[in-house]
């Protein structure tokens, strides 16, 4: 039996797979799989891959820690790639205020942790997030998370004392804004008239926000959104979380997008690229929030596994070596740049957007209604793998293809890439005309 018929008997259909192939071995930002066919990879299997896959140093590294010993639980006794790992985070995380962190192994389990935290320091039991939000697939990340199908069907009751409001996703708006700023100011309004109409905000412990939205649809939201929401978060004594699992460790062309903003906050969650591939996530946050919990409070058997922890410390060193948030940035206006060029031809695309290498492509059936084409954006998937391209859609409607290739791709098959996508995408136009 071969392995995908054998995966059918015994792997249920909810752990879906986008690509129906089984991968044999990966170079950097190509993938072999058994067949022995060669993709190159734009998914970064969902942005973990940052430094690129197999990385040769952080595979020494690994390497090097598994002859040692492969794990300690830091809750029976300490290890020095623990502590070595959250002496760099604390130093690379946006803010020059005092910090603290916790290692953990997966974004959702950073995000619960932020909430605990944040309950506890705030002594509120209110969580107020965003529609078009992930935060994970646990249940009380699922409460925050917003697409229904297929994350949160069948899977309820959620978390009580959740709160949701509409997130500043100018494009997709009730209306076609004029700027960011007006954008901006309409859904500051519309946050503060939930204030009046639906919740108490002086019972909320924080309001948990992606910056750049990432399986939501690649959405950042203005800047001078963000600044109304921390005016407002520190005037009714609200804890700001910055969930940068996915937007985090150079893809928008800063270490964290959040340093482009310039602003401050309280948390911020870690995840997905923080270790080479390997199971990782953390949350750092204000010391007087961290060191609030009682001893024993935080913690679990795998979080800061010191494997994971040596992969972490050597991606995050080649990431600065190479200065991974220049290739962000140089691939990002490459892809846009080759995009616009079809975009005005094109009946579908509707808009291209994002920053740095952090980049969204947005397909409608029309773009005076915009009316999603997820059809077209599934298409486009199959036919790409068909050339070689491995990609990935996002969007709460599936109709955004988004763009998670390791940062250390080389400008040919970059090139290469965009050929096989521009070709590709005014190829199922035709299709449709
Ligand atoms: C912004 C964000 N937060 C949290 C998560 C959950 O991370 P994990 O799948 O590692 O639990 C994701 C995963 O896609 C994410 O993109």
């Amino acid at each position: 039996m071969k392995p995908e018929e054998k995966r059918d008997e015994i792997i249920p259909k909810a752990v879906y797979n986008v690509h129906k192939i089984i991968m044999d071995r990966a170079e950097d930002f190509l993938l072999y799989d058994n067949l022995g066919n060669e993709y190159i990879d734009f998914t970064g299997s969902i942005g973990v891959l940052n430094v690129g896959n197999a990385n040769k140093e952080v595979a020494k590294a690994i390497k090097e820690q598994v002859d040692k010993f492969t794990h300690a639980c830091f809750h029976t006794y300490m290890h020095t790639p623990y502590i070595e790992l959250m002496e760099k985070l604390v130093k690379i995380t946006p803010g020059q205020f005092d910090k603290m962190g916790i290692l953990l192994n997966s974004g959702a389990e950073a995000v619960e942790n932020a909430m605990k935290i944040a309950r506890h320091y705030t002594e509120r039991s209110g969580i107020l997030t965003f529609d078009y939000a992930f935060h994970g697939r646990t249940i009380s990340t699922l409460s925050l998370t917003s697409k229904v199908n297929p994350y949160k069907k069948g899977f309820g009751p959620f978390l009580p004392e959740v709160y949701r409001v509409p997130y500043p996703y100018c494009f997709r708006g009730e209306k076609d804004f004029q700027s960011e700023k007006e954008c901006a100011d309409y859904y500051i309004k519309i946050l503060e008239e939930h204030f009046i109409k639906y919740f108490d905000p002086e019972t909320i412990a924080a309001v948990i926000i992606e910056p750049l939205i990432g399986e939501g649809g690649f959405v950042a939201a203005p800047l001078e959104y963000l600044k109304k929401l921390r005016e407002i978060t520190k005037k009714y004594g609200i804890l700001l979380i910055v969930d940068e699992i996915q937007s985090g460790f150079c893809r928008t062309g800063t270490m964290f997008y959040w340093e482009q903003t310039g602003l401050d906050y309280d948390m911020i969650t870690l995840g997905k690229s923080i270790a080479g591939g390997l199971p990782l996530s953390a949350v750092i946050g204000k010391k007087e929030l961290m060191e609030n919990i009682q001893e024993g409070g935080l913690g679990g058997t795998f979080g800061g596994n010191p494997v994971s922890c040596v992969a972490a410390l050597s991606a995050i060193k080649f990431m600065e070596k190479n200065e991974l948030w220049n290739n962000a940035k140089l691939i990002g206006e490459r892809v846009i740049e080759r995009l616009s060029e079809i975009k005005t031809k094109s009946k579908y695309i509707a808009d291209i957007r994002g920053k740095g290498a952090m980049i969204g492509i947005e397909f409608v059936k029309d773009k005076r209604t915009k009316e999603p084409f997820k059809e077209f954006v599934s298409k486009l998937i199959s036919k790409s793998r068909e050339k070689g391209l491995l990609l990935i859609s996002c969007g709460v409607y599936g109709n955004v293809i988004r763009t998670l290739m390791p940062l250390t791709i080389s400008n040919k098959y970059l090139d290469k890439a965009l050929d096989i996508l521009v070709s590709l995408i005014m190829e199922v136009e035709k299709e449709y005309e």
